[in-house]
């Protein structure tokens, strides 16, 4: 019987069927963190490798956080992307990223995963992904992004200061996960997702991300330098900031730093 607890080159990689999106792929049974990787190998490898690790013993999280990644429990990857894009649209392909394996974890699973702005996810209100991009660039050209992802397939048990706010696909869906053909799923759809977005880099905000976006017609709070309001989610620019209308009627525009979504971790 297959073993699928198992992530290996091979198991990532057969009946992969994607065009161009992790077609170089390079696994590690352990890593300081994936997006270091990438970087690392950056100016030697291709628009689109992938490096996908079994365990990471530093990995990152946004705004200088540890992610923790143990061992065989979860799909802890970066992806390097070398796009013919601008800096400033650079910030529509951590949204894009949110939307491809959003969509690859539904259709997966059969789950209810939705889109925490700008782009964890969650199931109910507690998280199972979450996304850092980081990018080198120089004057208006991106010399590359990395795009890391880290979720919580199989995991089921949390360190103490996140238990409140994480949960896994297993112990949502009540059974285990087979890691790498969810991968793969989630390179189909994360390839779409891409190539939508590359030929269209103004254009970060679809349709199907207001659809699966659960932060819109909640209530937020939005910390504005020494200014605190509340309000509620109406909308989302086409840049990617969020549109907040507060108690006099007036809609402001935010971004990902200054916003608390009420009710969700
Ligand atoms: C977040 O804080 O929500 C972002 C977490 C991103 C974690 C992933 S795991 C793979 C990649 N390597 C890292 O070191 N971080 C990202």
């Amino acid at each position: 019987m297959k073993n699928i607890n198992t992530i290996n080159k091979n198991t990532l990689t057969e009946n992969l069927k994607t065009k161009w999106l992790a077609q170089k792929l390079i696994y590690l049974p352990n890593v300081d963190s994936t997006n270091q990787e990438v970087k690392r190998i950056a100016f030697d490898y291709p628009h689109g490798t992938a490096v996908v690790a079994e365990q990471q013993t530093a990995g990152k999280g946004r705004l200088g956080r540890i992610w923790s990644s143990p061992k065989g429990t979860g799909l802890w990857f970066s992806i390097l992307l070398k796009p013919n894009i601008s800096p400033d649209q650079m910030s529509g392909i951590t949204l894009v990223c949110g939307l491809g394996v959003c969509k690859a974890i539904r259709k997966y699973t059969g789950l209810n995963a939705l889109i925490k702005w700008p782009n964890d996810i969650i199931i109910g209100n507690k998280k199972i992904c979450g996304i850092l991009t980081e990018m080198k660039a120089e004057a208006d050209i991106i010399s590359y992004a990395v795009a890391g992802i880290g979720i919580n397939v199989n995991t089921t048990e949390f360190d103490e200061d996140i238990k409140h706010k994480a949960t896994s696909l297993s112990v949502e869906a009540n059974t285990a996960i087979d890691r790498a053909e969810l991968f793969k799923e989630i390179m189909l759809y994360l390839e779409k997702s891409f190539d939508d977005y590359f030929s269209k880099p103004d254009k970060a905000i679809s349709d199907e991300y207001i659809k699966l976006c659960a932060t819109l017609g909640r209530n937020v709070t939005v910390a504005r330098g020494n200014t605190i309001f509340n309000g509620k989610a109406v909308g989302v620019e086409a840049t990617g900031d969020l549109l907040v209308e507060i108690a006099d009627g007036t809609i402001i525009q935010v971004s990902s730093g200054e916003v608390t979504v009420q009710g969700i971790y």
